[in-house]
């Protein structure tokens, strides 16, 4: 019982004893009453809080937060802060609405799924644990596959899966991501990249799908994969996200990232209206009218004014002319880059950048200089409520359609959906697709490719056959990507090709052998695989766009001594006019991920190659920017080229099925079987 100090006297009451200890029990009665009426009201009021209601529509949800937050509670949903500098009580204390990884930001090396998960759900318990329990939302770039995280399955880059011209690919790519991205508890990417590159100088290059506006509006198809397919009678425009195995897509950079001039990065897009609207802007369109749930702006500027703060095309356009309802995200120190010495008026920065349009800043590290930046913005009424208001319920409407309330925390239960087989499938397919095949055979009629399996001694060479961080490129493990096996999980092309050619075949790998032993040594033929070492974003800029050495000198060495296919990986097009003569075939195979096998799939037949350049093949970089549809076109290859082979089964099947259309069948068996013979044993 309660021992109550009763604030009068007794005596002055005029009471006896038994009295007092009625009137005692009778006033702690009224107390517990009190108290439990108090407990009871409280909790009647949080289940009855409109927002924690799943049943009611999301935007009843949204007004009745909004109209519960204070401006720090509000101001905190807006931003977004790296890892690193995230913990619980940071969480919670400043209300902070969303965490990313940057490129390479994991948990602990070679992070497991469930590491990822412990690291999240302990930040969103943080945030579940603030006055009106907001979830946040955890960000990362998974722009090929789940690609920071060790063990993922990592697909090709976006030029790759722009040659497979392949929409469904892009779809079933999209839903994999999704579920790898889930595995680690993380609920968000910052995919697809829209950029629309007309010049390969670009370290950002191979992240765009085509120069052609077109292709990059069909690959939005990856962002219903992502995220899910609306619901037929969805609201065109209204962000969509359709569970806990969905991710919010993020469609980047907006807009004009890939125009540059001379493919500078981060630079200045000069352009007219109608030509922004026409290359750059199109694939927004569709990628909104799919449910895009997050835009991500571009560092770049168009004719001369940053986008971060550019009002016409953030709010005027984007969110009126095109009608998107989801958020706008800054890019990493987007603000900052506002000024042209970064940082030095970051009071002007988050003015510009709020006012802009701009609803959740990546700030990523120094979040407390925002907060107050922007409090004393609102407080002065430079920036006005509303704007707050516009930006926290896009973020919220978001949360709300994604069932985030629901189900914050990270479901361990699909850790095992991290590189997962399925998906290490899926990948090698669109590997295989990506493949363009640009040259095959010295002459028509004596084609190197497909090759055979059974040949008795066989050379592989270059700075590429054995390293799959050259392979995945930039954008892998680490920010800028990595050399070598070691980093994560995967198959290099030679490891493919010495899983795909008979036992009896010797291979033989040398990374840079003299013409001496090449000569020497009776190989029936040479795969040289050469290209690009990784980079990302600025680090990528180029204007000679030429191989890694000693990339030429094999060349040189390797098809001037024996027959020779050439494998390019490489994010764009690069020099390759000079070498071109002496090879006898060459295959861009841009920058194809951990599944090698995709490779191996059609250099030896078991399926065709199909892929179409995405991209102008120039012939010297002085002719740069060189874009189809241009007056002064002159490729060594023109977009959309690609040689086609049927794989060794199909051209079986047609043949023999020429032979039943009216030659008799005994003489459709000898082709056939010689056609066996060219292909499998082909020297
Ligand atoms: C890039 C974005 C990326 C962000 C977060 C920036 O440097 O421009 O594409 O999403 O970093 O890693
Ligand atoms: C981060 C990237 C980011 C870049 C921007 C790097 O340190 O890891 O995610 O895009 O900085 O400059």
């Amino acid at each position: 019982m309660l021992n109550l100090k009763l604030p009068w006297k007794w005596k002055e009451c005029g009471l006896n004893s038994s009295g007092k200890k009625m009137a005692k029990i009778f006033v702690q009665v009224v107390v517990i009453l009190c108290l439990g009426w108090w407990w009871w009201a409280i909790m009647v009021d949080a289940e009855n809080l409109k927002y924690k209601d799943p049943k009611q529509p999301v935007s009843v949800r949204v007004k009745d937060l909004l109209g519960r937050m204070t401006l720090e509670e509000k101001i905190g949903q807006m931003v977004q802060i790296d890892r690193s500098v995230a913990n619980a009580t940071v969480m919670k204390n400043y209300f902070i609405g969303s965490v990313l990884s940057g490129g390479g930001s994991v948990p602990l090396p070679d992070a497991r799924a469930q590491d990822w998960v412990d690291m999240i759900n302990d930040f969103q318990k943080g945030s579940l644990s603030s006055r009106l329990g907001i979830p946040m939302i955890y960000g990362i770039d998974a722009v090929h596959g789940h690609n920071n995280v060790y063990n993922a399955t990592v697909f090709p880059h976006n030029v790759g899966l722009g040659a497979t011209r392949n929409p469904d690919l892009l779809r079933r790519i999209g839903a994999a991501t999704a579920l790898e991205v889930r595995a680690t508890g993380i609920s968000y990417t910052f995919a697809p990249c829209l950029a629309v590159c007309r010049d390969p100088r670009w370290g950002r290059c191979y992240e765009s799908y085509s120069e052609d506006p077109k292709l990059v509006q069909n690959m939005t198809e990856i962002i219903i994969g992502l995220q899910g397919e609306p619901p037929a009678n969805y609201r065109k425009g209204i962000p969509y996200v359709g569970g806990t195995k969905k991710v919010i897509a993020c469609a980047k950079h907006f807009v004009g990232d890939g125009g540059t001039t001379h493919g500078i990065n981060e630079n200045n897009t000069v352009i007219d209206r109608h030509g922004l609207l026409g290359i750059h802007m199109p694939a927004y369109l569709d990628s909104i009218i799919k449910g895009v749930s997050s835009v991500m702006v571009s560092y770049s500027s168009w004719n001369g004014v940053k986008m971060h703060a550019n009002r016409d095309l953030i709010t005027r356009f984007l969110k009126g002319t095109l009608k998107f309802k989801g958020f706008v995200i800054s890019d990493w120190e987007g603000l900052d880059r506002i000024t042209s010495t970064p940082h030095s008026n970051y009071t002007y920065s988050v003015q510009a950048a709020i006012s802009a349009g701009i609803d959740m800043v990546m700030v990523p590290y120094k979040y407390a200089e925002f907060i107050d930046d922007l409090k004393l913005l609102v407080k002065n009424n430079v920036v006005p409520m509303d704007r707050i208001d516009d930006a926290v319920a896009r973020i919220l409407s978001v949360k709300f359609t994604m069932g985030l309330f629901e189900s914050p925390l990270g479901d361990y239960s699909l850790v095992n959906e991290l590189g997962s087989q399925a998906h290490r499938d899926l990948a090698r397919d669109a590997v295989r697709q990506s493949l363009v095949l640009l040259k095959n055979g010295k002459n028509d009629s004596d084609p190197l490719l497909p090759l055979s399996k059974k040949a008795p001694k066989i050379l592989v060479v270059g700075t590429h056959a054995d390293n799959l961080g050259y392979q995945c490129g930039g954008w892998t493990i680490a920010w800028q990507g990595f050399s070598g096996n070691n980093a994560t999980r995967g198959t290099t092309i030679l490891a493919a090709i010495k899983s795909t050619v008979d036992p009896s075949t010797e291979v033989v790998f040398r990374e840079d052998p003299d013409s001496d032993f090449v000569k020497s040594n009776g190989f029936s033929y040479a795969i040289v695989v050469i290209g690009e070492a990784p980079y990302a974003e600025t680090g990528g800029d180029s204007t000679t766009l030429t191989m890694l050495d000693p990339g030429p000198s094999i060349i040189k060495n390797v098809c001037e001594s024996v027959k020779c296919v050439v494998v390019v990986i490489s994010g764009r097009p690069i020099v390759m006019e000079p070498y071109i003569s002496s090879m006898d075939a060459l295959v861009a195979a841009w920058l194809p991920g951990t599944e090698g096998l995709g490779v191996t799939d059609a250099l030896y037949g078991d399926h065709g190659f199909s892929g179409k350049l995405p991209r102008t093949w120039f012939k010297s970089v002085d002719q740069l920017p060189m874009n189809f549809g241009d007056r002064h076109y002159d490729p060594l290859f023109p977009l959309g080229f690609g040689l086609t082979t049927g794989s060794v089964k199909d051209i079986v099947a047609r043949s023999t099925s020429a032979g039943t259309r009216g030659t008799p069948s005994f003489i459709a068996m000898i082709v056939a079987t010689i056609a066996v013979c060219v292909l499998q044993v082909h020297f």
